[in-house]
């Protein structure tokens, strides 16, 4: 079995990359090879929102025309049994980052070619607030939206403030280890 972790933060010793870290020690303990994408080093152009009508090649054919690191990371996510998003809060929301990557991804998840290996993959998503700690559970809801227009089974969307981050962590390693388990929302 394998894990995809996709992450909004660039830090790998951040807080973000420890809430991550725990969910993927719970995956590895149940022998699930993980892979973590860390968005911000990767070249990701926001939606070029292609022609005049908006719609692009991404709504006929369910692939993106530019040329960058989003198709690789999308063919890495869809042959991964499951998926964690890791996301640093900003403004209460997404980080620009993966708000890049999933605006695209909803795009070519439009199309039933595009959705290929990502429709009901069972995904998880951990929303770290790490500066003041306001913000997770907004921003747990608008990562919420944007997976399942892409088509995954959320099967758990975890809030993490800093102030929690430690008492979190072991919860955090356990949804890991269930995920390794019992991945679907059946
Ligand atoms: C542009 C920006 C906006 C931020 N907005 C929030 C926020 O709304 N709430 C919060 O608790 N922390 C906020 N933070 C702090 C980040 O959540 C914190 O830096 C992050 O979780 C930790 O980053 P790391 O995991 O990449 O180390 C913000 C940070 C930046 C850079």
């Amino acid at each position: 079995m394998k894990a995809i972790i996709i992450s909004g933060s660039r830090n790998p010793a951040g807080q973000t990359a420890q809430a991550a870290q725990a969910v993927e020690a719970g995956l590895t303990r149940q022998s699930v090879e993980c892979e973590t994408i860390y968005l911000p080093v990767h070249q990701i152009e926001r939606c070029r929102q292609c022609d005049d009508n908006g719609w692009g090649l991404c709504r006929r054919e369910g692939a993106c025309i530019i040329e960058d690191d989003f198709a690789g990371i999308v063919d890495q996510l869809r042959a991964a049994d499951v998926a964690v998003f890791a996301n640093p809060v900003y403004y209460g929301d997404l980080s620009e980052s993966l708000r890049a990557f999933t605006d695209r991804l909803r795009r070519i998840c439009t199309q039933p070619a595009g959705r290929v290996g990502i429709e009901k993959k069972p995904a998880i998503g951990v929303c770290v607030a790490g500066g003041g700690g306001g913000g997770a559970p907004e921003c747990c809801a608008s990562l919420t939206k944007v997976l399942r227009t892409c088509g995954f089974d959320i099967v758990d969307m975890i809030p993490v403030r800093r102030q929690n981050l430690a008492a979190k962590l072991p919860q955090l390693d356990m949804t890991g280890q269930w995920l390794a388990d019992k991945p679907t929302s059946d």
